[in-house]
């Protein structure tokens, strides 16, 4: 039976998918079951951070998976503590923490857990001081926590009743978030780069307001970089990158990640400061398969990769590259192009695109309009809501593939004219 037919029979039909099916990868490039080739900048959605198979990770793999896979968390394990240890002394520079499971989703409902558990231990259940402020057009995860954060009704539908205690406010609306901050509040939850609601950067007013609003009514701020954190902006973290020359300082309580965390294997984890790290004590929390010997070595290998290996820098370079040649085009289909390091969303002009007859029969929405026809022409992309198309392409990627991209995307914009 074809891969199509398989998927229809006997998968759950829970995502819309492309009818395309890979075969194998490497690097920068798919290849599907026909021998198709595809230059990939979708990258599993921010996840393939050194593109596909790249040897560190294959070597991490077949060599622990030989030596230890699995040992319970009953146990103490020294890949686990090492990677923590590269989360703390590496990537945040500040003490802390660390707790590891298996997804964005429950990286999020972690973070959850731990604001709710400090206020009521440091306030008792008499306080009420449970309630997790999150932002509009938010994506948290589909986990019941992960869907009661996020602000974005279509996730929720059909789902009540949905956990409650969660209150969403228009993002970068300082006024409304300082009416929202009480002493009820527990935190406030929000990613400094929305991914799937359309590549959103908090300003870092906004950022500096949450802090403030958060250290007044003493709540925890906490960020979801599962998408955004890893290196995605040409920083460890997502926060510091929109922050940096602009000479306000923020720091969170607490941090999630999961996607590019892993390249690829999946891992997800949190850190949290020494000061709300405690909350979370044994009994509290877990997961069976967080933070394993292999997950770890491998995460690790991703991690130490792109630290040692100018990673950081080449996705800052790139980012410059790409925002030049674009800007270059002043394309009539492009409206803007935002982002931070490889975490860039074209905006379109949904105006130019509806004067053609061949979209207005499409029925799709100028996001999905454009990712089909640029996998037409061999380019994988992906929507960020209804009218920006994502580039995330692997951290690592070379400028002949950069290249590549901006020749094939420029061609297919053309061609929707
Ligand atoms: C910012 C953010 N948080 C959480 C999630 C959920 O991650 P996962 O799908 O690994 O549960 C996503 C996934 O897209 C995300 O972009």
């Amino acid at each position: 039976m074809t891969t199509a037919g398989l998927t229809e029979q006997f998968v759950l039909g829970n995502y819309g998918r492309f009818p395309i099916s890979f075969a194998r990868g490497k690097g920068g490039y798919l290849w599907d079951e026909e021998g198709n080739r595809y230059l990939d900048f979708v990258t599993g959605i921010a996840v393939c951070a050194l593109g596909h198979c790249p040897e560190v990770m294959s070597k991490a793999l077949r060599e622990q998976g030989e030596k230890l896979i699995h040992v319970s968390n009953l146990y103490q394990i020294r890949e686990q503590a090492e990677l923590a240890e590269f989360v703390v002394e590496t990537m945040l520079k500040r003490p802390g923490k660390v707790f590891f499971c298996n997804s964005g989703a429950e990286a999020n409902d972690g973070l959850i857990k731990l604001a709710r558990k400090r206020a009521y231990d440091k306030y008792g259940a008499g306080a009420g001081k449970n309630i997790i402020i999150t932002c509009k057009q938010s994506f948290h995860g589909r986990t019941l926590g992960g869907i009661a954060a996020t602000a974005q009704e279509k996730v929720k539908i059909g789902f009540d009743p949905l956990l409650p205690g969660f209150l969403h406010v228009p993002f970068n609306d300082i006024e409304t978030l300082r009416e929202a901050v009480t002493d009820q509040t527990a935190a406030v939850l929000f990613e400094p780069l929305q991914g799937e609601g359309g590549i959103n950067p908090a300003t870092p007013e906004f950022m500096a307001a949450a802090a403030e609003f958060c250290r007044a009514h003493d709540a925890l701020l906490m960020f979801d970089e599962v998408q955004c954190g890893s290196g995605r902006t040409g920083d460890w973290c997502g926060w510091r990158t929109l922050l940096n020359g602009t000479g306000i300082e923020v720091e969170p309580d607490a941090v999630s990640w999961a996607k590019g965390f892993g390249g690829g294997f999946p891992i997800g984890s949190f850190w949290a400061s020494d000061e709300c790290a405690g909350a979370l004590g044994p009994g509290t929390h877990g997961s069976t398969f967080g933070g394993t010997p292999l997950g770890s070595v491998v995460a690790l290998s991703v991690l130490k990769e792109i630290e040692e290996n100018g990673v950081l820098e080449n996705v800052k370079r790139q980012e410059k590259r790409i925002k030049e040649a674009v800007a270059e085009w002043g394309h009539p289909l492009i409206e803007s192009l935002r982002g931070s390091g490889l975490m860039l969303g074209f905006v379109l002009n949904v105006g130019t695109l509806q004067e053609q007859e061949a979209f207005r029969a499409s029925g799709k929405t100028p996001s999905l309009y454009v990712v089909s026809e640029a996998m037409k022409k061999g380019m994988l992309t992906v929507p960020a809501g209804e009218t920006v198309v994502r580039w995330l392409p692997r951290l690592d990627v070379p400028d002949k593939e950069v290249d590549e991209a901006l020749s094939l995307f420029k061609n297919v914009l053309d061609s929707l004219l």
